[in-house]
C-alpha cells in the first residue's frame, strides 16, 4: 500500500510550501491539494522563473506526476483559466496531468462579492480576507445548497447557477458594492465552458486506486495551522481545515494511509490580514525582515507583518498535525540580525507564563518572553550543510529540542537548489 505525506505549514500560512512540494514533487507519484482555493499563493522559483500558483497543485512543473485538486478546495473557475494561460508558455499538458474532483467546490462570481459585503460590514473587525470567495463558498458547502464542480457537467447548470446567484444578488442589493452582474456573469460562464475541457473526476476513487497500487502521494496544504477553522485564531482564520485531518476529508482518504508530516515554518514569523500575532514587532526589525525576506502577499501584494519566531504557536501546531519531520525556512533572512530572539512562553495579563496558547487569545494581551540567541551575521547563499555557520547550528539545535521533532531540511533562499536536507540525528 502507498501512503499519503502530508505538507502542511505551521504558521499563518507563506511559510514556503509551494518551493519544497516542488522541490519534493520528483520523489511522488500525486501531488494533491485538499482544501482551500485562490486565496493561497504558492510560489516555485526555478532556472531563474518565477511562478505563483493559486488552486494548481506545485508538483505541476515535475514531469510524469499525476496533480489532484481534491474535493476539500473551493475551485473558482475564472482564476482557474488564468492561472492555465499563465503556465501556457512552459507547454506542460495540463489536460493529462491534472484531475480536479467532481465533489470540489465551485466558487461563484456572487461569493466573491458576498466576501466583500461581509468584510465591509465587519468594519474596524475585518478579517482581512483575501476576497476571493472562500468563506461564503465554504458557507454555501456547509449550508447545502452550494455547487459543485461535477455539476457543470449537467444540462441543468444553468438553472442551478442562476438560482443561487439569484439568492446572493438579494442579498448583494442592500450592500454598497457596484458591480457590472452582466459581465460577471459571461466572464465566469466562459470560463465554466473552459473548465469543462479538463479531466472531472471522482478523485476520491483515483487516489485510493494509487494508494492500492503502492504510490507515493504528497498532499499539499494551503494556508497555515495557525488559520486553521477549527485550531487558528478564531474568527481571524481561513474557513477551511488546514491541517493533516483536512486531507483526509479532502481527498477522501482513510487516516491510516497518512505517512510522514512534514510541518513547515519560517526561521520567524509572519502574518497577513488580522489577527493577534504575539511576537509582531513594530520597529527598524520588523521593517528590516520584511524588507530582507520580501515579505509581500503573493496573492494581494500586502505587506505581510513581521515578527520573532513564537514556539509555544509552533508547538501547538505540531501536537494538532502529528508533525514527524519539521522543515525551516527562509534562515538566510535572519543573516542580517547579531541577535536572534525566540518566545519560549507567553506572560498573560495576570502575570502568570505559560507555553500553551489562551483560548482568550484574541483580545487578550499577551507578551513574549524571549530568549536571545547569538545570530550568525553571514550570508549563507551556497553553504552546504557542514559549512553552516555554528550559530546557525544552534539556533537550529535549540529549536530541534523544544519542538521534540527533528528539522531534516533547511531552506537558504527561495530557488529550488537552495535547499538543504539535514541528515536526522538519532540520540
Ligand atoms: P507558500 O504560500 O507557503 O507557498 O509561500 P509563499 O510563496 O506565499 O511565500 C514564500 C516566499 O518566500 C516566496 O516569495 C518564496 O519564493 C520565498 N522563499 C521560500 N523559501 C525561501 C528561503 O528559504 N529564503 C528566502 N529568502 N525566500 C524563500
Ligand atoms: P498560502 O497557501 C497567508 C489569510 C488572509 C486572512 C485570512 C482569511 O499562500 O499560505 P480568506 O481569503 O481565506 O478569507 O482569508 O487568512 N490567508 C492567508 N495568509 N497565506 C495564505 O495562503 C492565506 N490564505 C488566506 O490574509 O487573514
Ligand atoms: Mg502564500
Amino acid at each position: 500500500m502507498g501512503k499519503v505525506d502530508v505538507l502542511l505549514g505551521l504558521q499563518w500560512g507563506d511559510e514556503g510550501k509551494g518551493k519544497i512540494v516542488d522541490f519534493l514533487a520528483p520523489k511522488y507519484d500525486v501531488v494533491a491539494r485538499f482544501q482551500g482555493g485562490p486565496n493561497a499563493g504558492h510560489t516555485l522559483e526555478f532556472d531563474g522563473v518565477k511562478h505563483v500558483l493559486h488552486q494548481i497543485p506545485s508538483g505541476i512543473f515535475r514531469e510524469g506526476t499525476k496533480n489532484i485538486i481534491g474535493n476539500g478546495v473551493v475551485l473558482d473557475p475564472v482564476i482557474f483559466r488564468r492561472e492555465v494561460d499563465a503556465l501556457n508558455k512552459f507547454s506542460l499538458n495540463l489536460r493529462k496531468s491534472l484531475y480536479i474532483s467532481k465533489k470540489a467546490a465551485l466558487i461563484l462570481p456572487t461569493h466573491r462579492l458576498l466576501d466583500q459585503a461581509y468584510e465591509i460590514a465587519k468594519g474596524e473587525g475585518k478579517i482581512g480576507s483575501t476576497l476571493k470567495g472562500i468563506g461564503p463558498t465554504y458557507q454555501d458547502k456547509i449550508g447545502r445548497q452550494g455547487l459543485r464542480v461535477g455539476d457543470i457537467l449537467a444540462s441543468d447548470f444553468i438553472d442551478k447557477f442562476n438560482h443561487l446567484t439569484g439568492i446572493h444578488l438579494n442579498i448583494l442589493k442592500e450592500q454598497p458594492i457596484e458591480f457590472n452582474w452582466d459581465e460577471l456573469r459571461s466572464v465566469y460562464l466562459d470560463a465554466v465552458e473552459f473548465l469543462c475541457g479538463f479531466q472531472l473526476v471522482e478523485s476520491e476513487y483515483l487516489i485510493n486506486e494509487e494508494i492500492k497500487r503502492g504510490a507515493s502521494i504528497l498532499a499539499e496544504g494551503a494556508q497555515g495551522s495557525l488559520l486553521d477553522i477549527d485550531f487558528g485564531s478564531y474568527p481571524f482564520v481561513t474557513s477551511s481545515n488546514t491541517v493533516t485531518a483536512g486531507a483526509c476529508t479532502g481527498l477522501g482518504i482513510a487516516p491510516r494511509y497518512v505517512g510522514e508530516v512534514y510541518g513547515i515554518f519560517k526561521a520567524y514569523s509572519t502574518r497577513v490580514g488580522s489577527g493577534p500575532f504575539p511576537t509582531e514587532l513594530f520597529d527598524e526589525q520588523g521593517e528590516l525582515m520584511r524588507k530582507q525576506g520580501n515579505e509581500f502577499g503573493s496573492t494581494t501584494g500586502r505587506p505581510r507583518r513581521c515578527g520573532w519566531i513564537d514556539l509555544p504557536s509552533l508547538k501547538y501546531s505540531i501536537m494538532i498535525n502529528g508533525v514527524t519531520q519539521l522543515f525551516m525556512m527562509k534562515a538566510d533572512v535572519l543573516s542580517i540580525f547579531s541577535e536572534i530572539r525566540v518566545c519560549t512562553e507567553y506572560r498573560l495579563s495576570d502575570g502568570s507564563v505559560t507555553d500553551k496558547i489562551p483560548y482568550g487569545l484574541v483580545g487578550e494581551k499577551i507578551e513574549p518572553v524571549y530568549q536571545e540567541l547569538k545570530g550568525w551575521n553571514i550570508p549563507l547563499s551556497g553553504k552546504s550543510m557542514s559549512e553552516m555557520p555554528r550559530e546557525l547550528s544552534q539556533y537550529i539545535d535549540f529549536l530541534e529540542d523544544r519542538l521534540e521533532v527533528p528539522i531534516t531540511l533547511i531552506s537558504l533562499g527561495p530557488d529550488r537548489t537552495q535547499t538543504i536536507h539535514r541528515p536526522v540525528t538519532v540520540a
